[in-house]
């Protein structure tokens, strides 16, 4: 060993780069606030791919409140980025999903019966009617991601469901208070490892910011964060390239 080289035990863990998706469906709902074109949902993934987001996440939802079927087509064309689709377990967003064939398809709750308390999807109750529409989607070659609670039922209900991709829901841990917050970060960390255990990729998203995202981005099984509502809150003051380039920093630190 030379007089430079770090001790053993001494140097900084270095954790994987963990991939950053932006979730564009706020700018479509601006855009639909007035019916037209503008502000382009797509223009926002252009913005995001030129600063270093590694996806596009987007939800198609039943009613199209944000992201019109077009914007697919179009988002799909205008980066070179994965775009993770995030659907409803319905017949008509399979079809969407086989027909575009995204990177990724993050299955979520659109109703009230398909969700825990907690907000995720629940892969356990609905276990009958996801285990055909994983199997399809898989089969056709896209990556099914299951957005769930940090729960030990829901990973279980995702290992027998053979999905290789959980999302946990970090909605509990966002708005925990500060003496709740410890209990909840170390629930997802730990459903984080039982996922990683059972060969089954850990994501995380939903309601993180500059102030909460650190915690998580340290968590070192997560290979991915899914954030959209305060980076396009924020883009409002500093624009989504600075926006963007900020929770990535934060994420990098943490590592
Ligand atoms: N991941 C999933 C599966 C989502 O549905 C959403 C949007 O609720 C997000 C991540 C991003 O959440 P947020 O907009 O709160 O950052």
């Amino acid at each position: 060993m030379t007089a430079n080289a770090p001790h053993a035990g001494t140097s900084p863990l270095r954790l994987g780069r963990l991939r950053l998706g932006v979730n564009i469906d706020h700018v479509a709902t601006v855009r639909n606030a007035r019916g037209g074109d503008h502000p382009d949902p797509v223009r926002a993934a252009q913005i995001v791919a030129d600063v270093g987001a590694d996806g596009i996440t987007a939800h198609l939802r039943e009613d199209r409140r944000h992201i019109r079927d077009d914007d697919i087509v179009r988002i799909q064309a205008a980066t070179g980025l994965p775009l993770n689709f995030e659907m409803a377990a319905t017949e008509e967003m399979v079809a969407i999903a086989l027909k575009y064939r995204p990177h990724a398809a993050c299955i979520v709750p659109e109703r009230r019966e398909e969700r825990t308390t907690e907000g995720g999807l629940d892969a356990a109750g609905q276990y009958d009617r996801l285990l055909p529409i994983v199997a399809q989607l898989g089969a056709a070659g896209i990556r099914v991601s299951l957005f769930i609670a940090p729960d030990p039922r829901q990973i279980e209900a995702a290992i027998r469901l053979g999905a290789p991709v959980v999302e946990l829901h970090t909605g509990e841990y966002a708005e925990a208070d500060v003496a709740e917050r410890p209990a909840q970060l170390r629930r997802i960390a730990e459903m984080a490892a039982l996922a990683a255990r059972n060969g089954i990729e850990p994501h995380a998203g939903h309601g993180l910011t500059y102030d909460n995202v650190q915690p998580i981005a340290a968590i070192p099984q997560l290979a991915e964060l899914n954030i959209g509502h305060h980076l396009i809150g924020e883009a409002i003051f500093t624009g989504l390239a600075q926006a963007v380039r900020h929770m990535r920093d934060l994420m990098d630190q943490a590592r």
